[in-house]
């Protein structure tokens, strides 16, 4: 196939494109390098480009035969949706409408959408299937509703086809140590915690513990990233025998709290990790764990690494490779 990933530059983008590349896939990665990195693309070719230029578009296209697009692109920071709405509906809202727009125009019809879990808001239950009604909380979450939504009526009106997978917590790195999470600011607590582990980030903050869990912490869904890759393969297969516009969940099924996965951290790097107890933070549900029951029923899907020290195993040996090469000036 020949695959244009948007937004492949990124974190979750950037081991999709080598997961294609290493299954036999032609891939191009468009990034406008807002929060990507053109060293976290290394394979296939790359555009420099931004999905809100049209100048760049039609010169990604030009030339070029897409069978699938997947798109990754978006901002992605709760806290920044809420400041700056504009940005986020500009980016991921009129952004992925003139993607589609160029898609249509060359009639190509299948697509597979980053969405995120942000949809559902404040879940009803703990254990979140897709047929939890969504309510997102914040504009962040509402951009990602607003795309499914688009689809829908891209898909009855134009053909474009789509998968919507919306992810829980991303986690882990490319186990062969090659790439890796480097969001900055970071939000995610893996990283969060890894870093406190080296040093390089301030004391770790432990936003409540006093929710109605287990050990009174959140709970969340961690999803290892190359398990989120595979299941974005599955899709497109799916997509050929399944047109139309579809909705998956894509998460582990099994929720660790804040202290357990500080734990099992401190596991993997071998001691303890400061951190402190500060206040909650307004808008984190108790408990957000992932039904993907319904993936696995569709296309086959199923996680692979079910065990929280080994997703975190793979974040740590890429942070401490990373420490390592700068302190070897590599
Ligand atoms: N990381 C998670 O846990 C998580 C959870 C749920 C959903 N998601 C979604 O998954 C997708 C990927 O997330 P990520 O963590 O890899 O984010 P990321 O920020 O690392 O990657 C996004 C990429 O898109 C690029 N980009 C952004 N706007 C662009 C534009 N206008 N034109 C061209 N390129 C643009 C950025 O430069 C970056 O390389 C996002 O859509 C995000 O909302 C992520």
């Amino acid at each position: 196939m020949n695959v244009l990933v948007c937004g492949g530059a990124g974190y979750i983008g950037s081991h999709m494109v080598k997961m294609l590349h290493r299954a036999g896939h032609e891939v191009v990665t468009f990034d406008n390098l807002s929060t990507g990195y053109r060293h976290a693309v290394k394979w296939g070719e790359f555009v420099r480009g931004d999905l809100l230029n049209q100048t760049d578009l039609v010169k990604l296209f030009q030339g070029r035969h897409f069978d699938v697009v997947m798109h990754f692109s978006a901002r992605s920071l709760v806290g920044e949706s809420v400041q700056n709405p504009a940005l986020y509906y500009r980016n991921n809202v009129i952004g992925t409408f003139n993607l589609l727009e160029e898609m249509r125009k060359r009639k190509i019809g299948k697509f597979i959408f980053s969405s995120s879990a942000a949809v559902y808001g404040n879940p009803v239950t703990d254990r979140i299937d897709e047929n939890q009604p969504t309510n997102p909380i914040n504009p962040y979450g509402r951009t990602k509703l607003m795309v499914e939504q688009m689809l829908k009526d891209f898909e009855a009106a134009f053909g474009i086809n789509s998968v919507s997978l919306r992810y829980f917590n991303a986690a882990g790195a490319d186990p062969e140590g090659e790439l890796g999470e480097e969001h900055n600011p970071e939000t995610h607590l893996i990283p969060n915690i890894l870093k406190a582990a080296l040093g390089q980030g301030p004391e770790l903050k432990i936003f409540g513990d006093d929710y109605d869990t287990r050990d009174g912490t959140c709970v969340r869904d961690y999803i290892h990233i190359n398990d989120l890759c595979s299941a974005h393969l599955k899709a497109v297969e799916y997509l050929e025998n399944n047109p139309g516009c579809h909705v998956f969940n894509l998460g582990n099924g099994s929720g660790f709290s804040v202290k357990e996965i500080l734990q099992a951290a401190e596991q993997v790097v071998g001691k303890p990790i400061a951190h402190k107890i500060v206040e909650r933070r307004s808008g984190d549900p108790a408990t957000l764990v992932a039904d993907a029951s319904c993936a696995t029923a569709h296309f086959g899907w199923k996680p692979g690494f079910t065990d929280i020290g080994k997703i975190i195993a793979t974040a740590w040996d890429f942070h401490s490779s990373q420490v390592l090469g700068r302190a070897q000036g590599t």
